[in-house]
């Protein structure tokens, strides 16, 4: 694998590979010295040309402990603030030798076009509504975990809902890409506004009805409404988009005993996700946020390591 740009790159093989990997990774995590020597002298470059905290926090952190040389970039601060275009502050970086790009873009592809400009290693940290891969990654890991622990983890045997917004969301798209492959069946629950089209040609089951689906998923993955990519009136108002299609504490209580909910983050607290819902015990988001870091290594370790480096 040179590059990691969609989920639809990755074969059974090779999920399987970075989730137990990122088991490995995952232990380091606790230790009270965190330091791998595993990419000792690589050098990577976190571009994040829009905002983020979980992505970019857990790739420079997966990189410290990995013992690679990071460089974190932002529009703002950048020659891009000066009117240099994305493809020159590339370009200008590639020429200083970098072996790796974690790229975050609102535009969708742009991470796939930057990977054509640059002769280093270019890794997908979300590019507009389009994927990200490693979200979709680290959500299996959480997920995988969360099915041992109630003692089946068969991914044909599970059903995951994904919730919400998924006209604007990459992690939707990622997530089906990657939970198809592993054999999973995914339900997607949206307003008719909120549909991405094509959707019928996913691979998945699509409902409107939340409260057709809470009650037999084993994961319930509620998804952020992302004010920010909308121009229009995608639904009546947030009461009513609440009342419809949020995880309030009555549809928590109708979940089985045995399911989870999951939330990407970050999130809107009272609209998509009652406070009930997110801080439940049934709840996976900060194992999420934990297994973050974990796979991002992972995946940093299967792109970039040298077998005489990989030490865990
Ligand atoms: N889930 C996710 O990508 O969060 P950030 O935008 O904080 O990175």
């Amino acid at each position: 694998m040179r590059h990691l740009l969609s989920a639809a790159d990755l074969s059974l093989a090779q999920i399987n590979s970075i989730l137990d990997v990122a088991e490995e990774m995952h232990d380091v995590q606790s230790r009270p010295v965190k330091k791998l020597p595993t990419l000792r002298g690589r050098t990577i470059v976190n571009m994040f040309f829009e905002d983020s905290t979980r992505t970019r926090g857990s790739f420079e952190l997966a990189e410290k402990w990995l013992s690679a040389d990071s460089l974190n970039m932002a529009a703002k601060g950048s020659s891009v603030s000066k009117g240099e275009s994305m493809r020159d502050t590339m370009l200008t970086l590639d020429a200083m030798g970098v072996d790796a790009f974690v790229i975050r873009h609102s535009g969708s592809g742009a991470v796939y076009q930057a990977s054509t400009w640059v002769k280093a290693q270019v890794i997908n940290a979300g590019d507009g509504q389009h994927e990200h891969p490693t979200q979709a990654l680290l959500d299996a890991f959480a997920m995988r975990r969360h099915f041992r622990e109630v003692g089946d983890d068969d991914w044909t045997t599970k059903t995951v809902a994904i919730v919400g917004d998924l006209l604007h969301s990459r992690v939707v798209r990622s997530n089906v890409l990657l939970l198809r492959t592993l054999g999973a069946k995914v339900v997607l629950v949206a307003p008719p506004t909120l549909l991405p089209p094509g959707v019928s040609h996913w691979g998945t089951q699509v409902s409107t009805d939340l409260d057709e689906v809470v009650d037999h998923a084993d994961i319930v993955m509620m998804l952020r409404v992302q004010r920010e990519r909308m121009s229009g009136g995608f639904f009546g108002s947030e009461r009513e988009y609440s009342d419809a299609y949020g995880l309030t504490p009555q549809r928590l209580a109708r979940m089985l005993p045995s399911a989870a909910v999951c939330h990407p983050g970050p999130m809107n607290r009272g609209l998509e996700i009652s406070s009930a819902a997110a801080d439940a015990a049934n709840s996976l988001i900060l194992a999420q946020v934990s297994a973050g870091v974990a796979v991002r290594m992972s995946v940093l370790y299967h792109l970039l390591g040298t077998d005489e480096g990989a030490h865990v």
